[in-house]
């Protein structure tokens, strides 16, 4: 027979026990967890635009966060569309994934948001969204990337780049500097990093240099490859190709990232390149890194994209506001960079 003291001990330490102190413990638990989870939403409530009612809400889909240059023009969005200058900005990064970036079009347009600003991540595919936002009544911005829709009017403006006309200045660049060398009549064999396929930057560039190349019958692209604007798919590609072409005399990558990938390759593979070197390279974006680069002669000219647009869409959004017009289409300022000039540009380059 058990004694008293038994059964208190195998209460205190036996199953009997167990279960009294889990059914202790649990509630203990989820109350706990239930003022987390509390706190939680009251941070979502402080950040809720209808308690922001004198903010101007903007949703704004980034495409992604592939390269130095898309980190500038995130932070020149959001460096512009501050709570003091009036905003509420609603972030969204869409990975790389048209699809995201639709999903994250149309949570704007249920929030109601005064604005939708969107670096798309390619030209087609955006007539159906486009036209939900413009139903809701809601201006659409876009910006960085053109969009192909078959009505213009499904958005308000468009900010971003001259892509063709970059890929031009690159293959004119080479006009002049193969003249230079004269090197006029030589086969010069061209192999091509290209970005995004279907991205504004990809098409226009890739069209731009094409326009200059068939001026010149001993230019020969040997092959061109997307690397998706990022540095490790472009040091990758750069291998295989650097294996399949080792007659390569120009490189030209559509943005920094996929160069500095390249040069990496180049750097492994016992390869020299710029100035001094066997490849000649040509890049895109001019971040400062790459402007580095160009100072110390690896990279041998730089096409510069100029990511700060966060100043056009707030003057935009502000002549809007203020019942004014405003253009359709706003071209940013961009420079070409070699040794010669970049100096004096580099000092006060932010990105
Ligand atoms: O659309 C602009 C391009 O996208 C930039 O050249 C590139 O760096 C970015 O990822």
């Amino acid at each position: 027979m058990k004694t008293t003291s038994k059964i208190i001990k195998e209460i205190i330490f036996g199953h009997v026990g167990a279960c009294i102190v889990l059914l202790c413990i649990v509630p203990v638990f989820f109350t706990a967890y239930g003022l987390y989870r509390g706190f939680e939403i009251k941070v979502e409530q402080i950040s809720d635009p209808s308690d922001e009612e004198d903010l101007i809400v903007v949703g704004f889909s980034q495409l992604g966060s592939e390269s130095g240059w898309r980190s500038a023009h995130t932070a020149s969005i959001q460096q512009a569309l501050t709570k003091d200058a009036g905003y509420f900005l609603i972030f969204n990064n869409a990975r790389q994934m048209q699809d995201n970036q639709i999903k994250a079009i149309r949570s704007f347009i249920s929030q109601r948001v005064d604005y939708i600003v969107f670096a798309p991540v390619i030209e087609d595919g955006w007539d159906t969204v486009l036209l939900e936002a413009k139903n809701a009544k809601i201006p659409v911005i876009v910006t960085d990337r053109k969009v192909n829709v078959q009505d213009d009017s499904l958005y308000t403006a468009w900010i971003g780049m001259d892509a063709k006309e970059e890929g031009k200045k690159a293959g004119k660049w080479l006009e002049s500097y193969l003249e230079q060398e004269q090197r006029q009549t030589e086969e010069i064999n061209i192999v091509v990093l290209k970005g995004t396929v279907g991205s504004t930057a990809e098409i226009g560039r890739t069209k731009g240099f094409a326009e200059i190349a068939a001026r010149h019958r001993n230019w020969n692209i040997l092959e061109s490859v997307t690397a998706e604007f990022t540095a490790n798919k472009a040091k990758e590609v750069m291998r295989d190709m650097l294996r399949r072409y080792p007659e390569m005399d120009v490189l030209i990558s559509q943005n920094d990232d996929m160069t500095i990938g390249a040069i990496d390759a180049m750097q492994e593979a016992g390869i020299s390149f710029g100035e001094e070197g066997d490849i000649t390279i040509i890049s895109f974006d001019a971040t400062r890194d790459a402007l580095e680069l160009v100072k110390e002669g690896r990279i041998n000219v730089d096409v510069e994209c100029n990511p700060v647009q966060g100043t056009y869409v707030n003057e935009i959004i502000q002549k809007l506001e203020n019942g004014e017009s405003v253009q359709k289409y706003y071209v940013v300022e961009e420079k070409v960079f070699t040794k010669e000039n970049v100096a004096e540009f580099l000092k006060d380059r932010k990105y």
